[in-house]
Order: C-alpha cells, then structure tokens, then sequence
C-alpha cells in the first residue's frame, strides 16, 4: 500500500492525552520494569531531533516530500516524549528537558561525528543513501510501535495502553511512510538494494542503542521482546522486512536479539 506524504499531511497531529487522567497513576502507579522501559523510551522520543539533524546533511534534505514528512515526524515524536514525561511526571520522576538536557551531556565524541559520518556516507553513496534511510526509518518504526505494544501488554495498566495506543497509530503513519518511501527507491535501483541490504546487515541496531546505556538497551531487548510475545513480535517485523525490495529472507531483527538469549 502506497502511504505518500499527502497522507502523511492530512493525518498530522499533535499526541493528545488531556482526556486522560494522569494523576490516576498516583492510586495505581506502574511497576518499576515499566518505569525503566518509559526512561528509555522517553529519551529516544525526545532525540528525534537530533537524529534529524543527522539526516539533513545527507542529500535527503534536497527531496521535498521527505524534508514535509521529517517535519512532521519530528513535532509528533516531540509529543510523544513530552506525553511520556507526563507519565514519568506523574511518578514524581524526572523527565522532559532536564533529563533531555543530561543525556545530551553524557553522548560523547560519537554523537559529535555523527553527521560527518552521514556526510562522508552522502559522498559515497549519493542518492542510493536515501534507500538505506527509508528502509532503516521504517524497521525502527516497526520495532518501536512492537515495543509499545509489548509493553502496554506487559504493564496490565489500562491507563498507559490508552496513551499507548495513540503513540502507536502515529508510529504506524511513520512506518508506512518510510516503508513506502523505502519500496520506491529500493525497487528502482539494484545498487540502493545492495547498499541497503548489506549496511542493514553490518550497521543495524534497535533504535535508540546508540545513544543509550548498553545497560538499558539490554534491559529494553530482554524485558520486552525475550518472550513468546515478544519472540512473535520479531519474527513479524522480519516478514515485513522481507517484503522491502531485496531485503528479503535476512532475519535481521530476530539476529539481532538473539545476543540476549
Ligand atoms: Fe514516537
Ligand atoms: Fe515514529
């Protein structure tokens, strides 16, 4: 199913959540495992922005639609992470900027040469770099709308799958967006297959383990997705992968899990 960016335009919004009684969380608040996940989750919501910044020094800030779509991504993803903090919040925890703000600090020599790699990447790989983008976007929309489902599953709290549940359609939008973008490119070139496939292969992980603690990265892949649930929910984002041009039959979700037996 073709998803462009007029679709993208048209279902835009702003994450509401006014509707829903947060302080509910202070009769019945989430377990500590629940609270780890939103942590993680918050915090990779919240750096959107900067793995934005990362993607416009490739030639994809010369393509209109995906410049519109980045917009969009970028303020419904804000929403996300600020509704996340209201949960946090609600805990009496930490969230929105002073916490955005810290794990900035602590990112390191690796974040500042993030965009020189994207850069040098744009040199070599031109506009077969936009496949890789696509394709790698939408198995990280893939893995992050598994992982609020897991949780929401996992949390048995009906307060968290109702905020859960509208993140997850936005992230649905994302993911058709880029898997449609990602079919497109994929389909009309053999290189952008080849360069996709292998940088996938060599270069992929979870979005988020990047910038996170390995330590809360291993706790997110273990406490969501090493499970019956979460093992199906990996073995579906695979079959989707599998049916992006030339990225069949490669596992890779389910490769990378399996580090944590
Ligand atoms: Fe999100
Ligand atoms: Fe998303």
């Amino acid at each position: 199913m073709r998803f462009d960016i007029q679709d993208s335009k048209r279902l835009a919004e702003r994450l509401r959540w006014d509707d829903l009684d947060l302080g509910g969380f202070e009769d019945k608040p989430l377990d500590q495992d629940a609270l780890r996940c939103l942590r993680y989750m918050h915090d990779v919501e919240f750096h959107t922005a900067c793995y934005l910044r990362d993607l416009l020094v490739s030639p994809a800030h010369a393509d209109p639609d995906l410049t519109s779509f980045f917009a969009i991504w970028a303020f419904e993803e804000l929403w996300h992470g600020e509704a996340i903090a209201a949960v946090l919040g609600a805990h009496g925890e930490s969230s929105g900027g002073s916490r955005v703000h810290m794990m900035r600090q602590n990112l390191g020599a690796a974040d500042h040469i993030r965009p020189l790699v994207m850069l040098g990447g744009s040199w070599l790989a031109g506009e077969n770099l936009l496949a890789l983008q696509m394709a790698w976007g939408a198995i990280n929309e893939m893995t992050t709308q598994a992982g609020y489902a897991l949780l929401g599953s996992k949390a048995r709290h009906p307060l968290l799958s109702a905020l859960l549940k509208r993140i997850m359609v936005q992230e649905g939008r994302h993911m058709d967006f880029y898997a449609s973008q990602a079919g497109m490119r994929l389909v009309a070139s053999a290189s952008a297959r080849r360069l996709a496939r292998s940088a996938l292969r060599w270069l992929w992980s979870p979005v988020g383990s990047k910038v996170m603690p390995s330590g809360e990265t291993e706790f997110i892949a273990t406490y969501l997705f090493n499970d019956v649930q979460g093992i199906k929910a990996i073995r579906r984002i695979d079959r989707r992968i599998d049916r992006l041009p030339g990225l069949g039959g490669m596992n890779l979700t389910r490769r990378w899990f399996e580090r944590f037996p």
